[in-house]
């Protein structure tokens, strides 16, 4: 594998104090009369109102190309129905604002609270997980009336500044914990129809710009004591802080992400029969899923293809690999005599970039070839994509506590047999981004947009 060869870089850059929430699918006619983009500080109670409007309707633009049919279907028990994610993300406005905020509220719903709380024990008992997708009712025209319903009351509290000061940041949790579902709409749905022998397309295929451009080699970064953690009055999930020192000592970082056709000589190199290459839990889940290359690769008459969202397309070796677990992440790096970075590696290799990157934004929904017009960066595609599975454990942060409360559930339960994945994918929104945003999963999830950028120690 030529680790070290073209790189091509790509383009547009924002930052995250701005929203560009362009309000379209790709290839509807619709959704194209909608593609405006707005741009707009947030911070001040007219900002925010709009904010919630924009992100609210990108939800709905989400589904609208799918039928009822589409958005009640549970393929895996990690996985949501589309319905699903439409509900419980007005289910958490209602419960964390409009409950708190509105003595008088009355539930609009009797029943909605233990269908469409996911897992927040402090709030009620809740239906199980597994379960979501043998729920025919409320129907779609029903969940998509009962976010009318909240949307109505919460402009209410949009006009009522004295809760609008104290709610304003449960506001601004609850869009980013959308958006968050806006991504798992779009995975959840890719699962649901690549289950599918139609293998149906939820949106048209993009064409990517692609060509070869300069060479870079690995980049560098020298010891030291790096500041790591979010900094600031921004919004920021809990898990980014506190701000702390770590030192770090020195390593390389891959000027690219690992493609399709850097993964196909590891498929060919008996990359899945050789344990040498595995954790000892990676081997495991190899052999006991069959798994033999990634999820939705398939080989078709000695030809990889993908299932992908605009459906079955030949395989692009040009392409970041996508739909890896970590323990495949793990088990190339070792095959490429490299490592995976850890979690701070990361962060300090990207402190001076720009949020330059293949987003949710620009409607592809699919990880992108280098594009030759962008301007050149030493370190391409940290942004955007694919997720880029780290070797760091998701664990607490020196000093970090929950907050007291429901709310207080949202992250810190989890830290414990999951890693920490960074830079966002293809179907992340770029206003969602942050240098310090840790996602994480565990080690054999693979329907996310996850991939692969590996590291050299240099001590
Ligand atoms: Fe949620």
């Amino acid at each position: 594998m030529q680790l070290q060869d073209t790189v091509r870089s790509e383009g547009s850059s924002s930052n995250t104090e701005t929203i560009n929430q362009r309000g379209s699918l790709a290839g509807t006619s619709k959704g194209n009369e909608l593609a405006t983009a707005q741009t707009f500080e947030i911070g001040q109670p007219e900002n925010l109102r709009t904010r919630y409007r924009l992100i609210r309707e990108f939800s709905e633009k989400l589904s609208e190309t799918l039928e009822p049919e589409d958005c009640v279907v549970q393929t895996m028990p990690e996985a949501s129905p589309v319905k699903w994610h439409l509900a419980h993300t007005s289910w958490f406005f209602e419960t964390f604002v409009l409950k708190e905020a509105l003595p008088r509220h009355n539930p609009i719903h009797a029943q909605y609270a233990y269908l469409f709380n996911s897992y927040y024990n402090a709030a009620g008992k809740m239906h199980c997980r597994p379960k979501r997708g043998l729920i025919s009712r409320p129907t779609l025209r029903e969940t998509m009336e009962y976010r009318r319903q909240v949307d109505g009351i919460m402009d209410a509290v949009f006009e009522k500044p004295a809760i609008l000061e104290k709610f304003a940041p449960v506001i601004l949790l609850g869009l980013h914990h959308e958006q968050q579902h806006q991504e798992l709409i779009l995975t959840d749905i890719k699962h649901v129809f690549s289950e599918n022998p139609l293998r149906p397309a939820f949106c048209e295929r993009s064409t990517p710009k692609s060509a070869p451009v300069a060479l870079a080699s690995w980049q560098s970064f020298p010891a030291g004591v790096y500041e790591i953690g979010y900094k600031g009055a921004g919004f920021h999930f809990d898990n980014e802080g506190p701000h702390h020192r770590q030192f770090v000592e020195p390593f390389q970082l891959m000027p690219r992400l690992v493609t399709n056709g850097d993964y196909v000589e590891f498929i060919e190199d008996g990359g899945y029969r050789r344990p040498e290459f595995w954790l000892s839990l990676g081997w495991y889940t190899v052999n006991e899923q069959r798994w033999e290359a990634p999820l939705y690769w398939e080989k078709r008459d000695g030809n990889w293809w993908a299932f992908t969202l605009a459906g079955m397309r030949k395989l692009d070796k040009d392409e970041p690999v996508c739909h890896v677990s970590y323990f495949e992440a793990d088990a190339f790096a070792r095959w490429a005599k490299a490592r995976l970075p850890y979690e701070f590696e990361w962060e300090v290799a990207v402190a001076d970039l720009p949020y330059a990157g293949n987003f949710a934004e620009n409607r592809s929904f699919h990880p992108q070839p280098l594009d030759q017009t962008a301007t050149r960066q030493p370190l391409a595609q940290m942004f955007g994509d694919v997720w880029e599975w780290t070797s760091s454990s998701y664990s607490p942060y020196p000093g970090y506590a929950p907050a007291v409360g429901a709310l207080g559930e949202y992250n810190g339960k989890f830290m414990c047999n999951q890693y920490v994945l960074r830079g966002g994918s293809c179907t992340t929104s770029q206003s969602h981004i942050r240098k310090t945003y840790r996602n994480f999963f565990p080690p054999n999830a693979r329907w996310q947009f996850t991939g692969i950028r590996l590291a050299r120690s240099l001590a």
